[in-house]
Parts: structure tokens; C-alpha cells; sequence
């Protein structure tokens, strides 16, 4: 048996076979957009460790800022206050969208999704919440009573929580109203608008939670029109808006967050993944006169805002901010994006290919324009086989997630497309 069956093996005897891996794939160092095998094998890592090195791995701005702190103290547990920690706070809420100044920090994403429910129904003393279909939110009851990537996550979880309601998400390629972009009249808007007269009344509903751009429902941004018609809806009947950014949040999409692109600003906003490089951290965002209505003791962790955690968030946000990251991954996200419409071109296995930046989503179908998750896992392993490590995402796996770090090199990017061209000609 060799090291990487055996660690694989080692594995099934500890760890829970509930913890799905993608890949049998063992790593024994990162750096940049490598992971390297303990027997020495190099990936090009286009996975970016499901969206969170953004940076790349190990950057050394985010090593030398975690190692100061780790020298320093690495715990407060929420007994004390710290300069590094707030300082982070201080920083985030500077790039967030403007308005939105208050946070709470706590550990990952479903985490800070928990919390913006948390604190919709505390502050509005409403119950309601509605969400949409194809939503990730994450794995905790809460987090999960809002997803709908999969009913695989749901299943024998039931019954979650009550009072939410999950509305079409505006799949523009898939259209769950048979719309065509030229015919649309925003059918998804008006469903959501028939949930208020039939089902919940608005003076009910605490919050709409949306990603913006769905993850790992299969990378689909949401049109202008759609999010500006929520927001409105929202201001109507005093709802409040959650975006949650957890996948599309820190320059992913050539902005700091996906609510830039649109210019419309949620009332809360959930941020992880991106924020720390790897480290755990996560937070729930908001204006000060929502926040200020969540009571003293109201909501609480032990490890929320790890300085640690924060000393690498505020270097990632430096690293973003001065190296362009934002401004690169715009011009270097439209530049893939002309390279995959060449491809799609030549290969009708590619029935859609939509996105920001470096978020973008490859969509596989077969003859008829069904999902064809076959062809895209002959892709990914193909991809593999060769160095290259993507991954996918979609209830029917059939969309590759193109999501390198940010800081990619050209001619590594070069490279992965010359990898992704050859994976499409071994389909035929
Ligand atoms: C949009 C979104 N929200 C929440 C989560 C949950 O984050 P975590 O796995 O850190 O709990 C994810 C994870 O993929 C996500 O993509």
C-alpha cells in the first residue's frame, strides 16, 4: 500500500465516513497556488481550498502576521479585549459595503449565518425567513433550514427549523418560470411577492437571505433587476436583506464583495471563507442602528474573532488591497472568460458559463441540455490526473467552479487552461 492509500486508510479508521472529501489527494505542504503530496507529487490547487486562499496558501504576509501573534497571546475567549482583533474589525467593516460598520466575529460560515438569522429575528421580533432554492448556507440546523443546494444535506434532519419559506432562485439558464432573458419579467420577483400574499404575511417576515452569486448551487450570479426588485420589496415591509458572502466575499469577484457589482447594499452580510486565508474566522456584518438593537449578552462565542485568526484577516486584507488583487482578478476573470467562450465554441458539452472575476461557474450538459455531471467528473479527474485540482458544485455536480487564487501567475493560468482544453478533448 502506498502512503497516499494508506493516510486514506488511516483516515476511514477515525474520521467519520459523513466528512466527504473530494479527492483521495494527500497534502504535506501549500504554497501559492501549489499543494504538493507527501511523496512529492505538485498540484496546481484551482480550488483554492473551497474558496478561502484567495491569496494563495502560506502567503508570507499572512505567515509573518500569524506568527507575530501567536508570539504574543493566541486566546481571549471573549474575556477581553484586544488591539488586533479589533483592528481587523475596524478594517472589514472599511471594505465592506458602505453602511454596514458593526460586526460580530465568530468561526465559519454557517456560524455567521446563524448569527444574522439570529439577530433578523431579535431585531425585528418577526419569525419569518424566506431563502432560496439552490441556496448553501451551511450545515448547522439553522444554516441548513435556509439551504437547498441538495436534499442530501436535509436528509433525516427533518423537521428544521420552522417559519422558513424558499423561493426560486433566478437560475437564468435553467429558468424555473421556462423565461428567457429577452422575455423576462422578473416571474421569480413575483413568486416571492405570492409567498407574502399566500403563505406569510410581510409584517412577519424577519429577513430574505440570498447569496448573491449561488455557490455551491452552481455558481450562478443573480441578475441586477432581481437583487434591486429584493431590496425593494425588502424596504417595503421592512424585511430585512441578508447577503451572504461567505463564497463570493474578499476581491473573489474582482470587487471586495458581490453586492459591489450590483450597487445594492443588504442590511446584513455574512463574511468567511476569504477573510483569513485558512485561518478560522467569519463575521456577520451590519449597520450600527440594526446592531444596536441586539441586546447586550444577546448572542455570544468563545472563539469568535481568534486575534490569530484576525492578525492573518487583517494581512489578507493588505495583500488584497496592495498587490490589486481586485483590479488583476476583474481583467484576469473577463480574460478566462473570452478563453472559455472559445472552448465553449468548439465543445457543446459546455451549455453555460456565467460569472464574476474568479468565481466563475463552467456548466456540463448533455445532448438535450440536461446536466451532465458524468462529463464534468471525466474533466475533474482528468484535470487531476494532470496536476491540475478543480472542483464542482451543483445538485447534479455539473458545474465546475473555476475559482484559482487571486494572485495567480499568467503563465500558470496559461497552463490550467491548457490542462482544462485537454480535459475537453479526451471527452470526445
Ligand atoms: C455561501 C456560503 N454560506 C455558508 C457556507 C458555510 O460555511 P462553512 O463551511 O464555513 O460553515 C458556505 C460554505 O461553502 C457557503 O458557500
Amino acid at each position: 500500500m502506498n502512503n497516499r492509500e494508506q493516510i486514506v486508510q488511516r483516515a476511514a479508521e477515525v474520521i467519520t465516513p459523513a466528512l466527504h472529501l473530494y479527492y483521495p489527494v494527500t497534502i504535506a505542504r501549500g504554497r501559492g497556488i501549489y499543494v504538493e503530496s507527501p511523496d512529492g507529487k505538485s498540484y496546481m490547487d484551482f480550488s483554492s481550498g473551497l474558496a478561502v486562499l484567495n491569496v494563495g496558501h502560506c502567503h508570507p504576509r499572512v505567515v509573518a502576521a500569524a506568527e507575530r501573534q501567536l508570539k504574543e497571546f493566541i486566546h481571549t475567549g471573549g474575556v477581553y479585549y484586544n488591539e488586533v482583533s479589533l483592528e481587523a474589525a475596524q478594517r472589514l467593516v472599511a471594505v465592506t459595503p458602505a453602511g454596514l460598520d458593526m460586526l460580530f466575529f465568530s468561526n465559519s460560515g454557517a456560524e455567521a449565518v446563524e448569527g444574522a438569522l439570529k439577530l433578523a429575528r431579535y431585531a425585528t421580533g418577526r419569525q419569518g425567513i424566506i431563502s432560496f432554492t439552490g441556496a448553501f448556507h451551511g450545515r448547522t440546523l439553522g444554516a441548513l433550514s435556509v439551504t437547498t443546494s441538495a436534499s442530501r444535506y436535509r436528509k433525516r434532519y427533518h423537521p428544521l427549523l420552522p417559519s422558513v419559506y424558499h423561493s426560486p432562485y433566478p437560475y437564468c439558464y435553467r429558468c424555473p418560470f421556462a423565461q428567457t432573458p429577452q422575455r423576462c419579467e422578473l416571474d421569480c420577483l413575483r413568486h416571492l411577492e405570492s409567498i407574502l400574499v399566500s403563505t406569510i404575511p410581510p409584517e412577519e417576515v424577519a429577513a430574505i437571505i440570498i447569496e448573491p452569486v449561488l455557490g455551491e448551487g452552481g455558481y450562478v450570479p443573480a441578475p441586477v433587476r432581481f437583487l434591486a426588485g429584493l431590496r425593494r420589496l425588502c424596504d417595503q415591509h421592512g424585511i430585512l436583506l441578508v447577503f451572504d458572502e461567505v463564497q463570493s466575499g474578499l476581491g473573489r469577484t474582482g470587487e471586495w464583495f458581490a453586492a459591489d457589482h450590483y450597487g445594492v447594499t443588504p442590511d446584513i452580510m455574512t463574511v468567511a471563507k476569504g477573510i483569513a486565508s485558512g485561518f478560522p474566522l467569519s463575521a456577520v456584518v451590519a449597520g450600527k442602528e440594526l446592531m444596536s438593537r441586539w441586546a447586550p449578552g444577546a448572542h455570544g462565542t468563545t472563539f469568535g474573532g481568534n486575534p490569530v485568526s484576525c492578525a492573518a484577516a487583517l494581512a489578507t486584507i493588505d495583500v488584497v488591497a496592495e498587490e490589486g488583487l481586485r483590479e488583476k482578478t476583474a481583467a484576469a476573470g473577463a480574460r478566462v472568460m473570452e478563453r472559455l467562450r472559445e472552448l465553449a465554441g468548439r465543445h457543446p458539452v459546455i451549455g453555460d458559463l456565467r460569472g464574476f472575476g474568479y468565481m466563475i461557474g463552467i456548466e456540463f450538459v448533455d445532448g438535450k441540455g440536461n446536466p451532465n455531471g458524468a462529463a464534468c467528473n471525466k474533466v475533474l479527474d482528468f484535470c487531476l490526473s494532470q496536476g491540475l485540482i478543480l472542483i464542482n458544485c451543483a445538485p447534479e455536480r455539473n458545474v465546475i467552479r473555476f475559482i484559482p487564487p487571486l494572485n495567480t501567475a499568467e503563465e500558470e493560468l496559461e497552463q490550467a487552461l491548457a490542462i482544462f482544453a485537454k480535459a475537453l478533448e479526451s471527452l470526445r
